[in-house]
């Protein structure tokens, strides 16, 4: 592709970013075509506007809060096998895919390498991306079925996470798996300049889970999906090593009620757990952040003593393609977080930071909620459906996920 270097010049000093072809002259041409793409590819209005507002603070959006109905897994009686009669056939019909998110950075729990590669310590010494395949196999045998799993990796860890599969020969699963990249937006500093990276070239971050449906579409894993006789995509972290991906009375719900999406929930574990809950914002599904809400309205209990604002996000999603596509087709809005991020100053030294020095801005899932008309909730059991792995130590560590998922399993047995 041909570039119009003055064009962009005068694009850059627009945006005032002009040191980003700083170090342009002595590329390589190949590199100078990529640096050139990236810079085309940059939506300068976003950033300045992003930029803006991490100037203004956190701000919460004016919208009108209500609970949200849900049901009980386990208080359903005679009704869930019902459910689970009519979500059986579907999955057994191959109508379900599963989507695992794993383009995060896992920052929080700093391994050298994507999160899904990662060994909680377990005896077998499994991978998150193994625990997940396990159970994916699991369920292949039980609905004699073989559901196609769509990894989402960031152009950060595409390489990593694919070099791992292969040399995992890919679990015996290879022509089931789908890999597809996350979208991703400049980091920039304080000041609202885009960094440069170690390679000269523009300093990107993976733009949230939220990047999902946007990425299923655009990655054309959408279509594949149709052309499998998918019409329910559950979507989920990585990180979750108790994740029930295949869930039929879920399914069934969604299904018998005429909902286009439906989400799992565990209980908080206390009025003030620093969790987002699901709840209704201006009459529509979404998930409500804890620093959101009251003290007195993360307390509040219904007649039945349950708290109103009590069911946890879990990233624990099903979707009909549908609805995928509608999420898909609408920008989300991006949110800012302060990080570390290495990079290279404008005199060309390395500048590795120890505190916090650079925005990166990410969509989040629930977000796009929203966008359909109603959600099904399905409160699940926490001990059977939830072992996050997010810090290195102390709570949501490999150290709890891993006494969940042994204490899980030495029940199942
Ligand atoms: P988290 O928000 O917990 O982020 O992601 P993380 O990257 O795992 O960890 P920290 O915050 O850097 O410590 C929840 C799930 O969403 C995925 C993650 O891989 C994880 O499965 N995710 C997150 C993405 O796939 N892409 C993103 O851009 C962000």
């Amino acid at each position: 592709m041909e570039y119009n270097i003055e064009e962009i010049k005068h694009k850059l000093k627009k945006y005032n970013q002009e040191h980003l072809l700083n170090f342009y002259d002595n590329m390589e041409e190949s590199k100078q075509n990529k640096l050139l793409e990236q810079i085309e590819n940059i939506d300068f209005e976003l950033i300045k506007s992003l930029y803006n507002k991490t100037k203004d603070g956190i701000k919460n959006e004016d919208a009108e809060i209500e609970p949200i109905d849900f049901m009980d897994k386990y208080k359903l009686n005679e009704d869930y096998k019902y459910y689970e009669q009519i979500g059986e056939k579907a999955i057994r019909a191959g109508k379900l895919a599963v989507v695992t998110m794993a383009g995060g950075q896992g920052t929080r729990l700093g391994h050298n390498g994507p999160k899904g590669t990662y060994d909680i310590g377990l005896d077998s010494h499994k991978s998150l991306f193994e625990l997940l395949f396990d159970y994916i196999k699991e369920q292949n045998e039980k609905y004699n079925v073989q559901i196609p799993w769509f990894i989402m990796t960031s152009k950060e860890n595409n390489e990593a996470t694919v070099k791992f599969f292969k040399e995992n020969k890919y679990f015996g699963y290879e022509k089931n798996i789908f890999f597809f990249i996350q979208g991703q937006l400049p980091m920039i500093d304080t000041e609202g300049k885009i960094l440069i990276g170690e390679d000269y070239l523009i300093k990107e971050a993976a733009d949230g889970h939220g990047g999902v449906y946007e990425s299923l579409v655009k990655s054309g894993m959408v279509e594949k999906m149709k052309q499998l006789g998918v019409e329910w995509v559950f979507i989920g972290g990585v990180d979750n090593c108790l994740v029930k991906m295949v869930d039929p009375v879920l399914m069934g719900i969604a299904i018998d009620k005429g909902v286009t999406a439906a989400g799992k929930s565990v209980v908080k574990a206390n009025p003030h757990e620093k969790v987002g809950a699901f709840c209704k914002k201006n009459g529509k599904p979404s998930v409500v952040e804890y620093s959101e809400i009251t003290d007195e309205m993360a307390e509040a209990t219904d007649e039945n003593g349950e708290l109103l604002y009590g069911e946890s996000h879990i990233l624990c999603n099903l979707f009909n393609i549908s609805a995928i596509e509608r999420m898909g087709s609408e920008p989300l809005p991006y949110h800012s977080a302060f990080k570390k991020a290495t990079y290279i100053d404008k005199d060309g030294n390395k500048v590795v930071p120890t505190s916090p020095n650079a925005f990166k801005f990410e969509a989040f899932l629930f977000d796009a909620f929203g966008e359909v008309d109603d959600m099904a909730i399905l409160r699940v059991k926490r001990e059977e459906e939830f072992a996050p792995v997010k810090n290195a130590t102390g709570v949501d560590s490999p150290e709890t996920a891993r006494e969940l998922y042994n204490n899980f399993h030495k029940k199942e047995k």
